[in-house]
């Protein structure tokens, strides 16, 4: 059983100046809960979209918003919890194996993922009922 107690937000280093904010995230900082293997973002998302609807069996992520506003719904199939995300210097901690959703997405909202793993369709559980049984074994 993959514990939904395990998610967490991180306050990422935030160097705060006049001419603009600026936060960064390497490899081997105290905040990282992970290695960075792979980065991707969504954006463009229209009015009233859910993305997400998955779990991992291996791959950890961090998402930031790093524009606008958006909510993550996660899920260990016994208990769900949703993080509203809008700060770029704030960063929800998915561990593997929890069930997500995103929805709420703000107009120009941007969602950044850090993820431990490459892109592997393997690494997916896409089917909620598939997935509920995987948590009981
Ligand atoms: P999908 O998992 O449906 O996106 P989300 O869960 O964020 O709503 O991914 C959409 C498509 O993009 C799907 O065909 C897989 C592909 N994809 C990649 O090729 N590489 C990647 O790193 C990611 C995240 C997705």
């Amino acid at each position: 059983m993959r514990d939904i107690s395990l998610a967490r937000m991180i306050d990422l280093t935030r160097i705060a100046d006049p001419r603009g904010n600026l936060t960064f995230l390497q490899n081997g900082s105290a905040e990282l809960p992970f290695d960075i293997r792979r980065v991707f973002y969504i954006y463009d998302v229209p009015a009233g979209a859910t993305r997400g609807g998955h779990a991992h069996y291996r791959g950890e992520e961090l998402l930031v918003a790093i524009s606008g506003s958006f909510d993550v719904l996660l899920d260990d199939s016994a208990t769900k919890k949703r993080f509203t995300l809008n700060r770029p210097y704030q960063a929800l901690y998915i561990p593997a194996g929890l069930w997500r959703e995103m929805d709420n997405f703000s107009s120009g909202s941007v969602c950044l993922t850090l993820s431990s793993e490459p892109y592997s369709e393997d690494d997916y559980i896409r089917d909620y009922d598939e997935y509920c049984k995987y948590q009981l074994s």
